[in-house]
């Protein structure tokens, strides 16, 4: 049975405040920021939850969805990134680009009134709710149907693993709005299609539809929008079936893979099974 997990986040109901004069903005509880944390055994489920609105994102989305991560309960082993209604999410709230903003969390205007040390902390902030997808002890699924756009696709990048639907439609849109990726995606964006394709598709804002997704290793599966959530339960099921450090031993194998020689790699490769063999073996 899932439960809902309040728990940590309670104190921190009241502390989204205004922008004007500071960089950050605290945790609030999820439901306050359109968003739904739920975990069921070792598979915690983030959905955000403004449908109406699209699952548009902001800083205070990214400072729940921080402070999820730093309370995850030690034992989750999958984390799903799901969003309710007809899109995943339509990325930052479009009410950042206007003089009033998101009430109590200022716009892009008084953002701009930072200084640097501040502006630099801010977006460090709003980052942090999108690097923890990427801890070896954890493998993250991002569910993605409709619209992925900008801050949306981002998110779907910050996770390990993506299972898309038949309608699904990424599109790094920053650019088109005088802006830049800066929601941790260009990393994986680049390391996934490579360099001009990500070009490519950052700076014509053009969208991507799940065969092409599929063809470029943006989704490791596509499936019916109606077959969306089983396929992520299934997919979830069978990572669970593996031993979790082995696992995570492996992830942070693989995860290191790309920035190391052969030589280093085989050494690590190396370390990583002596500690594995010896916690098998060490009592037998
Ligand atoms: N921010 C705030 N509100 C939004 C956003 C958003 N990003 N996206 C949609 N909404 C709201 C709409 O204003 C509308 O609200 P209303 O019913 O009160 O008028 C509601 O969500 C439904 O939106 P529609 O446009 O009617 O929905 P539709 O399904 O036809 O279109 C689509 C969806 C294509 C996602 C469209 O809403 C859209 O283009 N949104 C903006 C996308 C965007 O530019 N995002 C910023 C990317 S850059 C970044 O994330 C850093």
């Amino acid at each position: 049975m899932a439960e809902a997990a309040h728990g940590g986040h309670e104190e921190h109901t009241d502390a989204v405040r205004d922008l004007s004069d500071s960089e950050s903005i605290s945790a609030a509880a999820p439901a306050e920021v359109g968003l739904r944390f739920e975990v069921d055994g070792e598979i915690a489920t983030v959905t955000l939850n403004r449908p109406e609105k699209r699952n548009a994102q902001t800083f205070a989305t990214w400072s729940a969805l921080a402070r999820m991560g730093e309370t995850l309960p030690d034992r989750v082993r999958v984390v799903v990134i799901r969003g309710e209604g007809p899109s995943f999410s339509a990325g930052i709230d479009l009410r950042m680009f206007t003089p009033e903003g998101v009430p109590g969390q200022g716009s892009f205007a008084t953002a701009a009134a930072l200084d640097d040390g501040a502006f630099e902390r801010r977006i460090a902030e709003a980052q942090r709710g999108f690097l923890w997808l990427r801890r070896p002890d954890i493998v993250s699924i991002a569910a993605v149907q409709g619209h992925a756009i900008g801050a949306g696709f981002q998110l779907a990048l910050a996770c390990d693993l993506r299972v898309v639907a038949d309608d699904v439609q990424f599109c790094m849109k920053e650019p088109a709005l005088g802006l830049v990726p800066d929601l941790t995606g260009t990393k994986p964006l680049a390391d996934i299609v490579g360099v001009p394709r990500a070009i490519e598709m950052c700076l014509t804002a053009r969208s991507v539809g799940a065969a092409e997704a599929l063809q470029l290793g943006l989704a490791e599966m596509a499936v019916r929008r109606e077959e969306l959530d089983q396929a992520v339960q299934d997919l979830a099921a069978a990572l669970l079936a593996t031993d979790r450090a082995a696992a995570t031993a492996t992830k942070r194998l693989l995860q290191a893979a790309p920035g190391r020689t052969l030589e280093d790699q085989a050494a690590a490769e190396r370390a990583e099974q002596a500690a594995r063999i010896r916690a098998l073996f060490a009592s037998s």
